[in-house]
């Protein structure tokens, strides 16, 4: 059995509130009767706590108000000075969540009295003589009780620490977080937001959201809103165009996220964002310098291309102006004749020349080589003002609007001025579409994308086939309509894509190929273009040993994508 004195140690650790180390819980007891006041002490003491004794109200309060952590005061209902009564109701004016623990002992044991003690804030009652059992259960109330005050007083730091957090993190974060309760009104509205609109938190927070005074596409923003809402979805807008405070237009990337408490009954939006604008400016930039860089690679094959047709033009022409000498010699030789044929006389010397001359022009030759000349003269002038044109078409001034575009003349474009890129390794192959309506699109970045698939089946393809060039792959490039969609399909005889990299290929800079021939920006600018900026699809089939098809499937309105989004 073990002695009292452990079972106090034992109580006494209990006796403890958390966060107060060692310290027990301090109690005061104020009694005018000495007597009482050492018996309760010497109990108290025993029983682990640290214990003062005072002998009237003023004292207690004083000692009350010099201590520190959690407390119990032990008052008696008579004293001098102040009594038990008047102490309670003076401690509890303040308002503060530590507040002592408070039990009147007295010999009026009356019910009214004990209302009376607990209506003046005592939290405990105790009548005289003390029952040292009861004594100690009761303190073992308030030793409860304080540790549950201490542990609300603990949340309740918690929580407001938790929430300083909260706001300095809503502050600091760079994106804009707008946050709007049930009734539509703003109850949230951070730094960014404050920046981005230039609209500061003290004018929108409480303003109604639909009137907070943002230049944007609200029928989007509300419908978005609404659909979020009954919906109770994430919705996302990509590239919302606003207007800036500076008055130039901007780009904003949105989400709008339903906020529903635990409960599931309070509904809130929290709209997340960020001004993309720089970044579309850098993305623009990035598009721009591919595209000088394929022109720069292109530039030395299309050098190439207008030369050859240049070159027999120039043969072609030098033979016409060999024949022509020749024709000429024979001309004059035959005007010669003729005069002397005017004047009445043959001179046989005269007529000698002439045949000589005429057998020396190669008049049956002539005949034949001339118009081929002339004919072969002119395809190679068509020829170089067709790659002059293609490439026109090929570096379309960028456009900001989408423009009804005919796809098969943007192919035909693309594929002259690419000839170099895949004539050594492949024949090209149009399988367009003649009844091919046209596409609104932007045509300089569609240009892009479709030599970026020709270049890259090429580029398959040379990995295939043999470098003298005695057997060339095919390349394929296809166009139809399929219901609201046209479709691209750029096919090569490659070597397909491995699976390993299937899921990377569109990945900026991703590259298999050796520094000079590949920088990996391809596709990704292929996917930006046709999936961000056209709605539409880019997807490819491939086998390995047979070959890829890259299949671009674009809107033929503007509906179209959205009902696929949806
Ligand atoms: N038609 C194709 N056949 C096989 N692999 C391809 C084909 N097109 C693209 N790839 C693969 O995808 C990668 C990324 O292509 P791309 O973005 O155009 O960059 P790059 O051509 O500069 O490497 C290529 O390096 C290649 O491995
Ligand atoms: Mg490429």
């Amino acid at each position: 059995m073990p002695s009292t004195n452990t079972l106090n140690r034992y109580a006494a650790r209990s006796w403890h509130v958390p966060d107060h180390g060692d310290q027990p819980v301090r109690i005061v007891v104020a009694d005018d009767s000495a007597l009482f006041r050492t018996m309760l002490q010497t109990m108290l003491t025993e029983w682990g706590f640290e214990v003062s004794t005072v002998a009237d109200g003023r004292e207690a309060l004083t000692a009350m108000s010099d201590s520190q952590g959690p407390l119990i005061a032990v008052l008696d209902w008579e004293m001098p000075g102040l009594n038990g009564i008047q102490v309670c109701k003076e401690i509890r004016q303040k308002e503060t969540l530590e507040q002592p623990y408070l039990i009147i002992v007295t010999s009026k044991a009356q019910g009214a009295d004990k209302v009376a003690a607990l209506e003046a804030g005592a939290d405990d009652y105790l009548g005289k003589p003390v029952n040292e059992d009861e004594l100690r259960a009761r303190i073992g109330v308030g030793v409860r009780t304080l540790k549950l005050q201490h542990h609300l007083i603990r949340s309740k730091h918690e929580l407001r620490r938790a929430l300083v957090e909260t706001q300095e993190l809503i502050t600091s974060i760079s994106s804009i977080l707008i946050e709007i309760d049930e009734n539509g009104k703003i109850c949230r509205w951070n730094q960014a937001a404050e920046q981005t609109f230039m609209i500061p938190a003290s004018r929108a927070v409480g303003c109604s959201f639909a009137e907070v005074g943002i230049q944007w596409d609200w029928p989007t923003v509300m419908d978005a809103v609404l659909r979020c809402d009954t919906q109770k979805t994430h919705i996302r807008l990509d590239e919302m165009t606003y207007d800036r405070p500076s008055g130039k237009k901007g780009f904003l990337e949105i989400s709008l996220n339903p906020l529903v408490s635990e409960s599931g009954n309070r509904w809130g939006i929290l709209l997340l964002g960020a001004d993309i604008t720089e970044h579309k400016q850098m993305e623009a930039q990035l598009a721009l310098a591919q595209k000088m860089e394929s022109i720069g690679q292109l530039a030395a094959g299309i050098a190439h291309e207008i030369n050859t047709p240049t070159q027999y033009v120039s043969d072609n022409l030098r033979f016409l102006q060999e024949s022509f000498a020749a024709i000429q010699t024979a001309l004059d030789a035959l005007e010669e004749l003729y005069h002397t044929v005017c004047t009445g006389t043959v001179n046989p010397s005269t007529m000698e020349q002439a045949k000589t001359a005429l057998e020396a022009a190669d008049l049956d030759y002539m005949r034949e080589e001339i118009p081929t000349a002339l004919k072969q003269s002119l395809e190679g002038a068509e020829r170089v003002a067709s790659i002059v044109r293609a490439m026109k078409d090929f570096s379309h001034p960028g456009l900001i609007e989408k423009k009804p575009t005919d796809l098969n003349k943007a192919i035909h474009s693309t594929v002259t001025i690419s000839r170099n890129e895949w004539k050594y390794v492949a024949d090209l192959v149009t399988d367009l579409d003649p009844a091919l309506p046209l596409v609104p699109c932007l045509p300089g970045e569609l240009n892009q994308v479709l030599l970026n698939l020709i270049v890259n089946a090429a580029h398959a393809i040379a990995e295939v086939v043999s470098p003298d060039g005695d057997q060339k792959g095919t390349i394929t490039v296809s166009t139809r309509v399929d219901g609201e969609w046209i479709e691209i399909r750029v096919a090569d005889t490659g070597p397909g894509i491995p699976p390993a990299i299937r899921n990377k290929i569109f990945d900026p800079f991703f590259t298999t190929k050796q520094v000079g021939k590949g920088t990996g920006q391809g596709l990704a600018i292929a996917h930006d273009v046709v999936v961000k900026k056209h709605g539409g699809q880019i997807t490819f089939e491939t086998e390995v040993n047979q070959g890829t098809t890259f299949i671009v499937r674009l809107p033929l309105h503007d509906g179209v994508h959205k009902k696929a989004c949806s």
